[in-house]
């Protein structure tokens, strides 16, 4: 329990500030006998996150919509989920905007002296130029958070190379006995049914509500938030097989090697990848999408066989590669 000076000093916020939260009725601090008010735990985890959000520029009444007070686990993690998923936006916008300014830093010293520095500045600007976040902007873009609770029965039942492909591999995986496990973009965890019961599986997927509804299915599977382009290698067990299934056409090519090498680098030496996806088998096709990137077969094998690998390919469809990458010692 804290009165207002000790949370102000522990939280950085002010004595007004507190007092707004409560007129409106963001926070409910109990009043001690002398009518000073007492905060209690939950008043703080409360204050931090109306602090995270009103930076990010959520309005009051948005935040009020965001925290209900008698949470289960589930609520709690949805209202953490929810700053992350914004901070997380934030982080890559300041990214968009360092970028930005670099490049008109590099712009300006290979421009001419004559040229009008306020028309460049400006013309990059306008380009660049982007609304701050809000509340349905962070939600529209959670769209594998919405599809989670309905993955495999609405969009992937009837996607008949799909599912031939996790046959595929669930197959690969039967043969192999017993071993370590991680499935990086797991997804609802589809893979697992029927070949799950009992296997170290480690899930690994950036999407909270696809690795609920994976934990719901098999309980015992450790899970783990994390997005492959950003994750910390070494705070990750290097497991005997990797798989990871229709995750890399949802990354831009210019990440994809990026993520391939994070794949590659969560198995063991002398351990086994599983790569499928969608792919072309046509080079000439890359980019032929704005918004799914089909992995260029032949590009991939070979940047995989760069990594001290031995890689074999196998299609089970006419767009559809897996990837059998042995690590070796
Ligand atoms: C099409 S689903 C495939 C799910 C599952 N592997 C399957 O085969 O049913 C792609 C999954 O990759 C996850 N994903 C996309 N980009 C990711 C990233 N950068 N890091 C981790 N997971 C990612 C998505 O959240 C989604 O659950």
């Amino acid at each position: 329990m804290m009165n207002t000076k000790a949370v102000c000093q522990r939280l950085s916020v002010t004595p007004k500030m507190l007092r707004i939260y409560e007129e409106q009725g963001l926070i409910h601090p109990e009043r001690l006998d002398n009518n000073y008010r007492n905060y209690s735990m939950e008043n703080l985890i409360q204050i931090e996150t109306i602090s995270v959000l009103r930076h990010l520029g959520f309005s009051i009444s948005e935040i009020k919509s965001i925290l209900t007070f008698d949470k289960t686990k589930n609520e709690y993690l949805d209202m953490l989920y929810l700053q992350y998923k914004a901070l997380d936006a934030q982080i890559r916008e300041l990214q968009n905007k360092k970028n930005e300014l670099k490049g008109n830093i590099n712009k300006l010293m290979d421009s001419c002296e004559d040229e009008n520095f306020n028309d460049i500045l400006i013309r990059e600007r306008n380009r660049s130029y982007k609304k701050l976040l809000n509340y349905d902007d962070i939600i529209n873009a959670w769209n594998f958070d919405e599809m989670a609770s309905d993955f495999i029965n609405r969009y992937m039942k009837e996607d008949i190379p799909y599912q031939k492909t996790i046959r595929r591999l669930q197959e690969m995986i039967r043969s192999m006995g017993k071993n370590t496990f991680t499935d990086v973009g797991c997804g609802t965890c589809n893979l697992w049914q029927e070949i799950g019961d009992e296997k170290d599986i480690l899930a690994i997927d950036s999407s909270l509500p696809m690795l609920l509804e994976s934990k719901k299915k098999f309980p015992w599977i450790k899970v783990s938030m994390d997005d492959i382009l950003s994750l910390d290698i070494n705070s990750y067990r290097k497991s005997d097989v990797v798989v990871s299934a229709f995750m890399l056409h949802h990354i831009d090519y210019c990440d994809q090697y990026k993520a391939a090498d994070n794949i590659l680098k969560l198995c063991r030496e002398g351990g086994i990848v599983l790569i499928a996806d969608r792919c072309y088998r046509d080079p000439a096709m890359k980019g032929s999408d704005k918004t799914e990137f089909f992995i260029i077969a032949e590009e991939m094998k070979q940047y995989l066989q760069l990594k001290n690998t031995e890689v074999k390919i196998e299609y089970t469809d006419e767009n559809m590669v897996i990837f059998i990458v042995k690590r070796l010692v």
